[in-house]
């Protein structure tokens, strides 16, 4: 990285506020703006190994906001620290590129994203579960190379999800958000598994079921199942919400691949390793009608061989998020973080973050993950 990768704003500021990629909106700059930040932004499109972000901390900065595209581990958070740094905050909702044990053993206090990402990647969800099982990539593929010779009975024939079984895998803010997308709009039944049980959905289903029998239609249910096998071998289609972490690399696998019903479709908009994705391109060679639809790649942003070739496979570039409120919103909250910390402020303690996006927010930093760990006060309202 040279000096002309980075972009200066605010030059008078007192803070120095390293940002490892250009960010949507305006909002998050003049947050930092306000908090007496100068603002330095890497406009390069080129990932930033831990050496450059090193380079990039330098001797004085006073906080940074990174990507799940870097390794934010002991090393960076050492130099973060020697350099005067007290805050950081990843400008996404999941963590798995972030060491917490060690940015908290160097004392500082980890930020993220959440809430403003449900919806929208949840939608990507139902988009790529749809695609998959309508089977649009194939179709347009077709129809975009001159072959559609006129209307046929037997073209590209897809599965009809209504009133079917829609499973999901990790039952927590997105999960829950397609479940509800899936049941509400095509009225599923839901199998879910998740290490906890998600009773707020569950009623919100019950609720609904009532509703439906108000009406004079047939009820929905929803189930937690007993273990991950049962949610693959009875669900119609299954997105998956995970974290990523040790309990979840290759969740997905070649054995589990094999329970599900020959024409399933698997969805995975939560982190690539959580699907085997060697074991998915061999089960889609060999099983025609099975569909997966991903937004996430084990090695983004390479593709393991012979994924690309795959037509029963629709494919997007890591984008579930990418929606222009939710990328600002997420920008928002990362430049909250950093200006709640910064300003010794104490850490929001409530599900609802929309209030950070308001132009005036409360006196807190929206999403701290290990404020616990560090004795940082929370937000008493
Ligand atoms: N593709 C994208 O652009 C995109 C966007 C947003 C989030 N994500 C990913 O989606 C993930 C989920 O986001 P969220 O906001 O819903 O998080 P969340 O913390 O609300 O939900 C995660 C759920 O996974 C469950 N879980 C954890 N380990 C499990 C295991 N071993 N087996 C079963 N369930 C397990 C948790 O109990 C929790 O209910 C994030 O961690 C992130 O990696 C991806």
């Amino acid at each position: 990285m040279s000096s002309k990768d980075w972009e200066i704003h605010n030059h008078s500021g007192s803070k120095r506020v390293i940002v490892t990629k250009e960010l949507p909106g305006t909002l998050w700059r003049r947050r930092l703006t306000q908090a007496g930040c100068k603002i330095e932004v890497c406009i390069s499109e080129d990932v930033l190994t831990v050496a450059d972000i090193k380079a990039a901390i330098g001797t004085h900065c006073d906080a940074a906001l990174g990507q799940l595209t870097e390794a934010w581990g002991d090393e960076l958070f050492a130099a973060l620290k020697a350099a005067g740094g007290t805050a950081y905050s990843n400008v996404a909702v999941g963590y798995n590129n972030v060491d917490v044990e060690a940015a908290t053993k160097h004392g500082i206090p980890v930020g993220n994203t959440p809430g403003v990402l449900t919806e929208t990647t949840a939608q990507m969800a139902v988009a790529l579960t749809f695609a998959a099982a309508r089977r649009t990539g194939e179709a347009e593929r077709f129809l975009r190379a001159g072959k559609f010779k006129g209307w046929l009975m037997t073209l590209f024939l897809g599965e009809l999800l209504w009133r079917k079984t829609v499973g999901i895998v990790g039952a927590g803010r997105i999960g829950a958000a397609y479940a509800r997308m899936m049941v509400e709009g095509h009225k599923m039944n839901l199998i879910y598994h998740d290490l906890y049980p998600n009773q707020d959905l569950e009623n919100y289903i019950a609720a609904y079921a009532e509703f439906l029998k108000s009406q004079g239609e047939a009820p929905v249910y929803c189930k937690r199942a007993e273990s991950l096998e049962e949610v693959l071998q009875q669900a119609d289609c299954i997105s998956i919400h995970t974290v990523l972490d040790d309990s979840t690399h290759h969740l997905i696998n070649q054995e589990n691949l094999a329970l599900m019903k020959e024409n399933a479709i698997l969805v995975n908009t939560s982190r690539g390793p959580v699907v085997d994705e060697a074991a998915l391109v061999a089960h889609c060679q060999s099983h025609p009608n099975f569909r997966a639809g991903l937004d996430v790649f084990e090695d983004e942003p390479a593709m393991k061989p012979g994924l690309v070739d795959l037509e029963n496979v629709v494919i997007v570039p890591h984008i579930a998020s990418a929606t222009r409120w939710t990328r600002e919103g997420m920008a928002t909250l990362a430049a909250g973080n950093v200006v709640g910390l910064l300003l010794g402020y104490p850490a929001w303690n409530q599900p609802d973050i929309l209030p950070f996006l308001a132009e005036e927010t409360p006196k807190a930093a929206p999403s701290i993950i290990n404020a616990k760990e560090l004795g940082i006060p929370l937000f008493a309202g």
